[in-house]
């Protein structure tokens, strides 16, 4: 049996021993190798990779990409905003607000940029994700739903693409 996981969750940025680790999460969607290209990212200064850790264990991650949303329409439609992309706690540990500690960790360092728009996009049928969004004080910003597609890896090694309709959120920091 597992034991029960007992401390509080700390958010700090990925380093490239967690890459591993990372890779083999079977509750982070999407290509397991974007976790290097995420991390990658980070080292060039676009992007900051955020992860939860609950003892020792990775349990969630976040990431912020400070250029903003890189594909149309929503590049084009909105003012700029730092975007968040990848968010993700495991499954077991949801609703315990780990959600909201990774997204306060994003405004905080967001903030201290000196930037004041933080976004995401979020699935039209995703609506506790979005009520924890509308309740960290993000509001749906005034252009068209969208869709969004990913590709992720099937557990019998297969390449296979999803997607979703999504509308777009923004957060102005004060
Ligand atoms: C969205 C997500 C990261 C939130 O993480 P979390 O640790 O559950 O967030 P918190 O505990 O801080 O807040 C949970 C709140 O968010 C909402 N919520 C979102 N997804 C939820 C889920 N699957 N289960 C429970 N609550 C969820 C609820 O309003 C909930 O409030 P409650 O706990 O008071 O009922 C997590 O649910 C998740 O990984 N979902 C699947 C991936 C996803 O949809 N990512 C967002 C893409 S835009």
């Amino acid at each position: 049996m597992v034991p029960p996981r007992t401390h509080d969750p700390r958010i700090r940025l990925a380093t490239n021993v967690d890459l591993s680790a990372l890779m083999a999460a079977p509750w982070s969607s999407g290509l397991p190798e974007k976790h290097r290209d995420r991390f990658e990212r980070q080292v060039r200064g676009e992007t900051a990779y955020l992860l939860a850790e609950v003892d020792g264990a990775i349990i969630g991650h976040l990431l912020l990409k400070w250029d903003g949303p890189s594909d149309e329409p929503v590049r084009s439609l909105l003012p700029p905003c730092v975007e968040i992309e990848d968010f993700v706690v495991e499954l077991e540990l949801r609703s315990r607000g780990i959600g909201a500690m990774l997204l306060a960790h994003a405004a905080k360092m967001t903030r201290e940029r000196g930037l004041t728009r933080l976004g995401l996009a979020v699935g039209i049928g995703n609506t506790r994700a979005r009520s924890l969004y509308e309740r960290s004080g993000f509001t749906a910003a005034d252009i068209p739903e969208f869709d969004v597609r990913w590709q992720y890896r099937a557990p019998d090694g297969s390449l296979r693409w999803e997607g979703e309709r999504c509308i777009y959120m923004v957060k102005v920091l004060v």
